[in-house]
């Protein structure tokens, strides 16, 4: 096996079960036009999202990262009408070209697209009593992933699923002497998971189009 198998497995994966539409294409496209990173979940990962949306039946999104809002778009189109997508972004050139892509997506209504810094989002969601949310992606900054997620749990309920993406770094949270602190940050976080009686959590691996990685997926007991 290599990564050759891997992508076209992936592509065989999406082109039957996660097709993307213009709308998703040109969201791609538009990170290329606007000198941003190719760094969105994958399409066959964007399905993932919505198939485990589906099973919380979560009507309340929060997700940590936007860039282009390519994975917010498909978790957008696998909640309800009613249901809405909190999304953050720090940095506003990001933030614009995905406020152009999710009008594009004609998802203006479902979508809040909050620009600040997760942490202090995260804060300011918690101090104004914000309603839990169903279902948390978190897909910012890796060094205080601990930090997010203990945050997250303050908003969420019994029964609600967070997932955070680019836990296993191609496989360099094995090594203990690692200097890269997005590393140290995921191998502190999947620690801190392992100890974590409020939640119920695994580690899923991930190959495909993208570098081999890993979620961690939790539901809150
Ligand atoms: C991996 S990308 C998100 C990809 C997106 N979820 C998708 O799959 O389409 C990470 C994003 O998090 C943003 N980010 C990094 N640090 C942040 C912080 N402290 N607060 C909010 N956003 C941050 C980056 O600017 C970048 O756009």
């Amino acid at each position: 096996m290599n990564q050759q198998v891997f992508e076209k497995v992936d592509q065989y994966i999406g082109n039957l079960l996660a097709p993307e539409d213009t709308v998703l294409q040109e969201t791609i496209q538009s990170l290329d036009d606007a000198a941003m990173p190719q760094i969105s979940v994958t399409a066959t990962q964007g399905k993932f999202l919505q198939v485990m949306l589906h099973s919380c039946k979560a009507k309340r999104v929060l997700e940590l990262g936007t860039l282009g809002a390519y994975s917010t778009i498909w978790m957008a189109r696998a909640i309800p009408a009613d249901g809405k997508v909190i999304t953050v972004e720090f940095d506003p050139h990001h933030a614009e070209v995905a406020s152009r892509n999710i009008a594009k997506a004609g998802l203006s209504d479902k979508i809040d697209l909050r620009v600040g810094k997760a942490m202090d989002i995260l804060n300011e969601l918690i101090s104004e009593g914000e309603q839990p949310f169903d279902f948390i992606f978190i897909d910012a900054d890796k060094p205080p992933y601990t930090e997010y997620f203990e945050l997250a749990l303050q908003l969420s309920h019994p029964g609600t699923m967070i997932i955070c993406d680019n836990v296993i770094r191609e496989g360099k949270i094995l090594d203990e002497n690692t200097t890269d602190e997005r590393v140290k940050g995921v191998q502190r976080f999947n620690q801190m998971l392992a100890g974590n009686p409020k939640v119920t959590a695994t580690i899923m691996q991930t190959v495909g189009a993208k570098e081999y990685d890993g979620m961690a997926i939790a539901v809150v007991n």
